[in-house]
């Protein structure tokens, strides 16, 4: 699998993109400015390109940019994307003194990154802190949910190399809604017990 990380120079990014090469799939660290890719991706073992030029040729775009620039940073590489897959991981917080919120608005930034690409978009891993991926597969299962099946079980296929435990199947790109809110319960338990929660769902064969 050939997978390119948009804004893989941030914590998320590169962390996700360290686990990926590790598990010997095929990297382009992306960034808008080539020269910090490259270095970026020097530091783990892949490939660094500017954004337009990382999501050309591979199977699945993770999009992967700090979350207020999520659509933007969609809607000016959709050419260059293409009908390839993307998996958005991307969660609106709002950070106050009584903790992190969710956002207010009604709809995913994934249902609203597919409204701006040709291609299908998926969304998943949102109960893997950066930290939790930081030095290895973060504890925990992963949750990814998407309306196309192909796309879909590409993003499990990355899932499952980046987490200790399983990668499943949460539904239709609707159940994003949810699971954006999870990246803010997650930050709130990190807060709360001064820890790296991660999700682990039971009761499932
Ligand atoms: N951090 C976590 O624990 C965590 C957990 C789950 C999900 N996520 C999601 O993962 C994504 C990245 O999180 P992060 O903490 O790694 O974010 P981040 O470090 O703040 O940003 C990631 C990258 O986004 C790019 N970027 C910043 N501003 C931009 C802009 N205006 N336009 C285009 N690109 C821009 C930067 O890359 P260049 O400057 O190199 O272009 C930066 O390295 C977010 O959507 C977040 O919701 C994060």
């Amino acid at each position: 699998m050939k997978v390119a990380v948009v804004g893989g120079t941030g914590d998320f990014g590169l962390a996700l993109a360290e686990r990926l090469v590790e598990a010997g799939v095929d990297v382009v660290v992306g960034s808008r400015d080539a020269a910090r890719a490259a270095e970026k991706a020097e530091t783990i073992g892949a490939r660094g390109a500017a954004n337009e030029d990382a999501v050309r040729g591979v199977d699945l775009v993770v999009l992967a940019v700090k979350s207020d620039a999520a659509l933007p940073t969609a809607e000016g590489l959709a050419g260059a994307i293409g009908d390839t897959p993307v998996l958005s991981v991307a969660s609106e917080l709002r950070f106050t003194k009584q903790g992190v919120f969710p956002t207010d608005e009604a709809r995913s930034i994934a249902e609203r990154t597919q409204e701006l690409l040709h291609g299908p978009v998926c969304a998943g891993l949102h109960s893997l802190a950066a930290a939790s991926l930081a030095h290895g597969p973060a504890e925990g299962d992963a949750l990814v949910c998407g309306d196309d099946a192909d796309a879909k079980a590409l993003a499990l296929e990355l899932a499952a190399r980046v987490v200790t435990g399983r990668a499943l199947d949460a539904g239709p790109l609707a159940s994003a809604r949810a699971l954006e809110g999870v990246t803010a319960v997650i930050v709130n338990l990190n807060k709360r017990y001064k820890g790296h929660a991660g999700l682990h769902v039971t009761g499932l064969p």
